[in-house]
């Protein structure tokens, strides 16, 4: 699955691009959450979740929280038509019940772990999460360089959800680009976020159409 990052996309005219980037083949909209906080920057909210459901978006939302605390946001999310809550576990003091809450909210609930945060912290979720994120930059901005060492900890997660005999999906996210998507596909990863890589080209299609062809060889 490719998971286009709007934090790329051009604002001024969020609907056409989300509207453009499914056209060309996105199969889910990836929603980068944040707060200025937790991460040294701000974006955008579920008013603008909702603003995308109300101008026709229906393809999935990929709701990614990198906010502190989760819990206010999750809910507001779940109401404005987030399809899956992903958030940050050192993020929130009760990760199982900000799980259950997206869980109980009708959603896909997810953990993203930062590049040095440790795999440890899906020891006891295994049985619940639907997703998990692995970040291969810090979180904060578009147009980061992919971090190497992200490719040993997605085979290693790939591990972990093999062992849970669940169908848990495993995406990456930064810096993920034509050239690199293979390698991340190959160490297990199978949903794949994109900003900068589709948004700052002319033309969505050939960016999405160039990754999927890496990923069919
Ligand atoms: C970073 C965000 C990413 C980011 C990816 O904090 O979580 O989703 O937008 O952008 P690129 O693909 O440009 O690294
Ligand atoms: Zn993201």
């Amino acid at each position: 699955m490719i998971a286009p990052s709007i934090l790329s996309a051009d604002f001024a005219r969020l609907g056409e691009e989300v509207e453009k980037v499914i056209a060309a083949g996105a199969d889910v909209v990836h929603f980068d959450v944040m707060d200025n906080h937790y991460v040294p920057n701000l974006t955008f909210g579920s008013m603008i979740c909702q603003a995308l459901r109300d101008y026709g978006v229906t393809a999935p939302i990929d709701v990614h929280l990198m906010v502190s605390p989760v819990d206010s946001m999750i809910e507001q999310f779940l109401k404005a038509g987030a399809s899956i809550i992903t958030f940050h576990p050192e993020a929130t003091q009760h990760v199982d019940r900000s799980l259950q809450l997206i869980k109980d909210g009708g959603a896909d609930c997810g953990l993203v772990l930062n590049p040095a945060t440790p795999l440890h912290y899906l020891d006891y979720v295994m049985d619940k999460v639907d997703q998990i994120l692995l970040m291969s930059v810090n979180p904060g901005f578009g147009g980061q360089a992919f971090i190497d060492s992200t490719l040993k900890k997605i085979e290693a997660v790939r591990e972990m959800i093999t062992l849970s005999g669940r169908n848990i999906r495993l995406e990456v996210d930064g810096g993920i680009k034509a050239s690199n998507i293979r390698a991340a596909a190959e160490a297990g990863a199978d949903m794949f976020v994109a900003g900068s890589a589709i948004f700052n080209q002319p033309d969505y299609r050939q960016a999405i159409d160039a990754m999927r062809a890496e990923l069919a060889l």
